[in-house]
């Protein structure tokens, strides 16, 4: 099966400051397919985080595509784009974003009950991905009362609740220590495995390079 989940076309992006223009991406192309991780490296400030977040439609390209499944998120309107990256991101990033006032299985929940999913049926699946991420025994922890590995982990169940089609994650292990790091990146191989569901990692992290299928590098606005 080659079911491409996330498509990106041509995609250019630059920044104006001042009298100067900035070319961040020069025309991007790559696939993603089903099931795939793929990690993008690239020296700090090549464009990996401005690249993730036209591909979660949060900042638009100045030209150029991106499909999310069958969907053009590109050409979408702000409603239709909040809808796709519901159903079918999820995202995880280098500080863990969780929210402070809450628990990690309301953390978890919270996606689920934005998109309308009633409370019994959301805790269920939260309960189930916590579990999954061997965080069973936190489920009512705060962010402040977890290790910095425990947040990533919980985010990384946070990022599977809708059952996405593709998670992006922006240097997900680069505010841990390395034992921390292989563990939440083992744990992302994992989920990837049993559940199919595709990653898109950027990292600076050589030793786990070797754990993904593709390894993308962004180098003068492309991949080459
Ligand atoms: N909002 C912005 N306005 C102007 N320049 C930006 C903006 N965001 C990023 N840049 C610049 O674009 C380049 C790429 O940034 P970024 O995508 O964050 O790189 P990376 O994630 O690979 O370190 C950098 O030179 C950065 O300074
Ligand atoms: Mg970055």
């Amino acid at each position: 099966m080659s079911d491409v989940v996330l498509q990106a076309i041509g995609l250019r992006k630059s920044y104006t400051q001042g009298q100067s223009r900035l070319e961040v991406l020069k025309g991007v192309d790559f696939k993603v397919n089903a099931g795939e991780r793929v990690a993008v490296v690239g020296r700090s400030g090549s464009g990996k985080s401005t690249l993730l977040h036209v591909l979660a439609g949060l900042d638009d390209a100045d030209e150029g595509t991106v499909l999310v499944g069958e969907e053009d998120l590109s050409a979408a309107t702000p409603a239709e784009r909040a809808k796709i990256r519901n159903a079918s991101m999820g995202f995880v990033y280098q500080f863990h974003h969780l929210l402070p006032e809450f628990s990690a299985l309301e953390n978890v929940v919270m996606p689920l009950r934005l998109g309308g999913v009633r409370v019994t049926v959301a805790e269920k699946q939260a309960r189930e991905l916590l579990v999954a991420v061997g965080m069973e025994q936190r489920l009512a922890h705060r962010p402040s009362a977890l290790s910095g590995g425990e947040r990533q982990r919980v985010a990384v169940a946070r990022a599977l609740i809708g059952e996405p089609l593709v998670v992006l994650a922006d240097e997900p292990t680069g505010n841990l220590d390395w034992e921390n790091a292989e563990q939440v990146f083992e744990l992302m191989c994992r989920l990837n495995e049993e559940r199919g569901v595709s990653f898109v990692i950027v990292t600076h992290d050589k030793t786990t390079l070797d754990g993904m299928h593709r390894v993308l590098e962004l180098n003068d606005g492309a991949i080459r």
